[in-house]
């Protein structure tokens, strides 16, 4: 039995369906603070909090749990500069008590997720694996300091881990009926389909002073789709081998923040109110990922590569579902 952390998260629901569609036997903990229950149906689920170690030792004692995927954090860049402890407290702190469990109850294999903000400004684009790290942000250096914390793990227990550093994550289940619904939304392109659904007056793009093309941020947008699957693979790979690795996942291809607009304009066939702003403080200018290493070692092909899938599962399911899915309990 896998158990899933965050299960009920934007990823971690899509994580949860991509196993149970193969069969395998899943377990969901979340603290439902961002999660949500219909996201993951009659799935088992244990609501409560990481840093909780009352809690995490029932789950383990109640479940035959071979394997962790841990979603479980807060992953806001913007509000993780004004709230930096917050980010610790939840990010570092829940994940030192997932991982004494596991300890406690032999149970030695994780696939964590991380982030592109571990890498903050480069020289090197697309960023390989073994970029020198340099968070810019709150958020990324508590992903960071788990990533330190597991390699201590690794070497001290024998604990195994995958890393898996994503860069910008979107789109939707090809269903439509799973997909993200964040309360307050911060992402860019739920943002857009807010707009869209006239749930927002307009976009606000965070700058276009920056030194790219067209002076907008240039993001590496994978689908979750795509990026649930590497995480498949990555503990079919840990299983196998039983070696830590740490791995990028994007595409590596760069769109700027218009380039983005201009895609969901045209995927929608519509224009989209927009208006250029203020640099929002903590994001670097160009994020993009070298994940030749996945490809290679882990035979992951991403399948959902074009930006305009990406944006055209996302506006499926936003249009079907415009209030996320508070609509879909009332739908019920
Ligand atoms: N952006 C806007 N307007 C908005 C929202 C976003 O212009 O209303 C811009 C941002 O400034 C940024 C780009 O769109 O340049 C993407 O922003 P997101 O908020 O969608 O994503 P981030 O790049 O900030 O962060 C995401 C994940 C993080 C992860 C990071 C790695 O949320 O967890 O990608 O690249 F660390």
């Amino acid at each position: 039995m896998i158990l899933v952390c965050g299960g009920a998260g934007y990823i971690g629901s899509h994580m949860t369906a991509y196993l149970q569609e193969r069969g395998k036997e899943v377990v969901v903990v979340d603290s439902l603070v961002m999660g949500h229950r219909e996201s993951i149906k009659d799935t088992k689920l244990y609501v409560g909090d990481l840093c909780d170690s009352d809690f995490l030792g029932k789950v383990f004692s109640e479940n035959p749990i071979e394997a962790v995927i841990d979603f479980a954090a807060f992953s806001l860049v913007g509000e993780s500069m004004t709230a930096p402890l917050k980010y610790f407290g939840n990010n570092v702190g829940g994940t030192i008590a997932l991982l004494e469990t596991m300890l406690k109850h032999d149970v030695n294999k994780i696939v964590f997720s991380s982030t592109a903000a571990v890498y903050g400004k480069q020289e090197v684009i697309p960023i390989p694996e073994t970029a020198a790290t340099r968070p810019e942000n709150p958020y990324g250096a508590s992903k960071l300091m788990v990533e330190d914390i597991l390699k201590w793990c690794d070497s001290c227990h024998g604990l195994k881990y995958s890393v898996l550093r994503y860069f910008n994550v979107a789109g939707a289940h090809p269903s439509g009926n799973i997909g993200e619904d964040h309360s307050p939304e911060s992402h860019l392109i739920p943002i857009i389909a807010q707009a869209a659904l006239n749930k927002r007056e307009k976009v606000t793009i965070y700058g276009d002073d920056y030194l790219t093309p067209d002076g907008t941020c240039i993001r590496d947008y994978i689908h979750v789709m795509d990026l649930v699957e590497a995480h498949d693979l990555a503990l079919g790979k840990l299983r196998q081998q039983n070696q830590s690795h740490t791995y990028n996942l994007g595409n590596g291809k760069g769109f700027s923040v218009k380039e983005v607009i201009e895609t969901f304009e045209k995927v929608i066939g519509r224009t989209i109110p927009k208006e250029v702003a203020n640099r929002r403080p903590g994001d670097p200018a160009v994020l993009i990922a070298g994940s030749e290493k996945a490809m290679t070692k882990l035979n992951w092909q991403p399948k959902y590569n074009s930006l305009e899938t990406i944006i055209s599962t996302a506006w499926n399911w936003h249009s079907k579902n415009p209030y996320g899915y508070a609509r879909s309990v009332l739908n019920e």
